[in-house]
């Protein structure tokens, strides 16, 4: 085709500048969903139990990603500071993933076993009662919001479809797993569990 035609009708170029463009992105994306790279999980890398499933919906709820990234760049200061950069096999089994990369707070990939449970308890009650120069906002409903466990068994159900390999009996016992228990029981667990998988195998 002659060039000028497409020059002199914007229609047509639009149209050919979209298909490009969704081309360059298309080949650039789908390979992604078939490396194993990509795909596979990393060794040791278990489904979250059903506890930490619903404290993984509370830190969502409650909108700690806007703060905090889940995702440590392969660079000299980011590994030093949070250790293990992140790879994709860790996160084969979160649907959304967390990953984020704006970062009021600090990265929380790795922060599973770095305190204890009463650290995290006294922090998420009151930021400054554990690091005075805090303005992380305090979460003291979380203390009294007991889960009922109605709908976890939907949710595990749900994560199975996406390809996430719950058993039967995980799916059975899910609302029994976290009835009774406190918000900040689950969030807690769920925290205490981000980034072990592969620092485990170190
Ligand atoms: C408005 C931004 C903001 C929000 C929302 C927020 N945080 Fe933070 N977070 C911070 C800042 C700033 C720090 C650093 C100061 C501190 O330790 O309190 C921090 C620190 C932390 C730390 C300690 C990390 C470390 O390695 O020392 C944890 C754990 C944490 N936040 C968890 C949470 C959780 C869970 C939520 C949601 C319930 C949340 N944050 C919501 C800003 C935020």
């Amino acid at each position: 085709m002659n060039h000028s035609v497409i020059e002199k009708n914007i229609g047509l170029m639009v149209v050919l500048v979209t298909v490009m463009i969704s081309f360059g992105g298309l080949v650039q994306i789908v390979p992604l969903f078939f490396q194993e790279e990509t795909t596979t999980p990393v060794e040791g890398l278990k489904p979250w139990t059903a506890l930490q499933l619903e404290g993984r919906d509370i830190y969502i709820r409650e909108g700690c990603n806007t703060c905090h990234s889940q995702m440590i760049r392969p660079l000299r200061g980011e590994v030093e500071r949070y250790g293990h950069y992140s790879v994709a096999g860790e996160h084969v089994y979160e649907f959304p993933f967390l990953w984020g990369s704006k970062r009021t707070g600090p990265d929380l990939a790795r922060v599973g076993a770095k305190y204890s449970d009463e650290w995290h308890r006294a922090h998420l009650y009151n930021p400054r009662d554990v690091v005075p120069e805090s303005n992380m906002p305090a979460f003291p409903w979380l203390f009294e919001n007991v889960l009922t466990g109605e709908l976890t068994p939907k949710k595990l159900a749900a994560m199975r479809t996406l390809g996430v390999p719950y058993t039967d009996e995980q799916i059975a016992s899910a609302q029994e797993d976290v009835a009774g228990k406190t918000e900040i029981d689950a969030l807690v667990a769920y925290l205490q569990g981000l980034g072990l998988s592969i620092t485990e195998r170190r």
